[in-house]
């Protein structure tokens, strides 16, 4: 593992000096266009590099997607910094719910009535730990994701007063992703991390668990009424972690069996949590779930793998990072995941089609049901 995390980091320093480091600014300007299927709302993202489309960009960290082969099949065939083939899960939601394309919080055209729109706070790296992603220096961490939100809604009332920003933010859907990285980019990959010493994982969980249900609480305090909160996916089964421990392409056990305590426990919190509020604000998505029917049975939804990542080098195309020299696959659309650690935009796809429609992940109600619900009420 220590030599790996070595070979990480090397890694990103070579790819970064091949190529240049530091804030080239690719402003996103997608143009796919929204199918509206309900009242158009704002949009607002926080979490990690599931869900970043572009705030990495912007900081001197190593984790970033600002090089091709990301988003060969994105509008403009060009990367954003979305780590993906092309569109990533915020996108994938975005089309149906009638916003335009959101910016990144750090993109320089974000004012005006781009604001209007919402915004995206993550940032690639981070978990629900401070301390998680130090490996990758200046990145935004949840808690400052949180007071950019604050910013913004600042520059929104000053664009339309606080009457209408009120409502707009009411009206808003927000999606939350973080977690994965306080396993497999801490706990598991750092030797004698400071929190795999304190906790053995049946207690590990628990605590993060505790410090995400801090973060909501704050989410829901600065305005956030209807958020989408994911599981973390199947973390043993990602070909980084098949690449360095499985022995002949079976998901890993102590990763596995991380995410399958990690699931349940935030569907619990989050339902304490809304039960304490007295309105479902919160809706979780078992992630997890649904990813892993496509591990299991990757044919079933026309996929060729699921083990093997399009983009990258070495077994399962799961070491190392996504770059120019990496092996990419032919048919992008055949593989489960994109890269190393993130899924393709055709998988992205089939989950956000699961948020909408699907009747077994979502908890305690899909987002088809969550709006015609709320166009009854307005
Ligand atoms: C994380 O950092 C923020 C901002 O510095 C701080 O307010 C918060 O208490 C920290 N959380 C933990 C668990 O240390
Ligand atoms: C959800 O189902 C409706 C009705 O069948 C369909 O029009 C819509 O495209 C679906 N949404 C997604 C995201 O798949
Ligand atoms: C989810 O959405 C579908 C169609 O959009 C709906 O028929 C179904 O009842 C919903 N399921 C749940 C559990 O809300």
């Amino acid at each position: 593992m220590s030599n790996f995390t070595l070979y990480i980091i090397f890694a990103f320093l070579a790819f970064n000096l091949t190529l240049g480091v530091g804030a080239e600014n690719i402003s996103p300007s997608p143009t796919f266009s929204p199918r509206v299927e309900n009242k158009p709302r704002a949009f607002f993202v926080f979490g990690d590099s599931l869900v970043d489309n572009g705030n990495n960009n912007y900081l001197a960290t190593t984790a970033r997607a600002d090089s091709p082969p990301y988003g060969i099949d994105y509008p403009g065939h060009r990367p954003t910094g979305r780590f993906s083939n092309g569109l990533n899960l915020p996108d994938a939601i975005g089309e149906h719910i009638g916003v335009g394309p959101i910016l990144p919080f750090l993109d320089p055209a974000l004012t005006g009535q781009n604001l209007l729109n919402g915004a995206n706070f993550a940032s690639a790296g981070i978990g629900i730990l401070n301390d998680t992603g130090i490996q990758f220096v200046n990145i935004i961490r949840m808690p400052y994701q949180l007071d950019d939100f604050e910013t913004y809604r600042q520059r929104l009332t000053d664009l339309i007063g606080t009457e209408k920003t009120k409502k707009l933010i009411d009206n808003a859907l927000f999606l939350i992703t973080c977690g994965g990285n306080d396993f497999v980019n801490y706990y598991f990959l750092i030797p004698n991390s400071l929190r795999s010493i304190q906790y053995k994982i049946p207690d590990y969980v628990p605590f993060i668990i505790s410090e995400y249900k801090k973060i909501l609480t704050r989410l829901y305090e600065l305005g956030a009424r209807k958020v989408l909160v994911t599981g973390t996916g199947p973390l043993g089964c990602v070909p980084a972690i098949l690449a360095q421990h499985s022995k002949q392409g079976e998901c890993v056990a102590d990763l596995q069996q991380a995410a399958g305590l990690f699931n349940p426990q935030l569907i619990n919190m989050v339902s304490s949590l809304n039960k304490k509020i007295g309105t479902n604000i919160f809706i979780t998505v078992e992630t997890n779930l649904i990813n892993l029917n496509f591990i299991t049975n990757p044919k079933a939804f026309g996929f060729k793998t699921s083990q093997e990542a399009c983009c990258g080098q070495g077994p399962y195309n799961g070491l190392g990072l996504c770059t120019p020299l990496s092996n990419i696959c032919q048919d992008r659309n055949a593989y489960v995941f994109w890269d190393a650690y993130h899924p393709s935009e055709r998988a992205n796809r089939l989950i956000a089609q699961e948020i909408f429609n699907g009747t077994k992940y979502m908890n305690p109600m899909n987002l088809s049901t969550l709006m015609v619900m709320d166009s009854n009420i307005v």
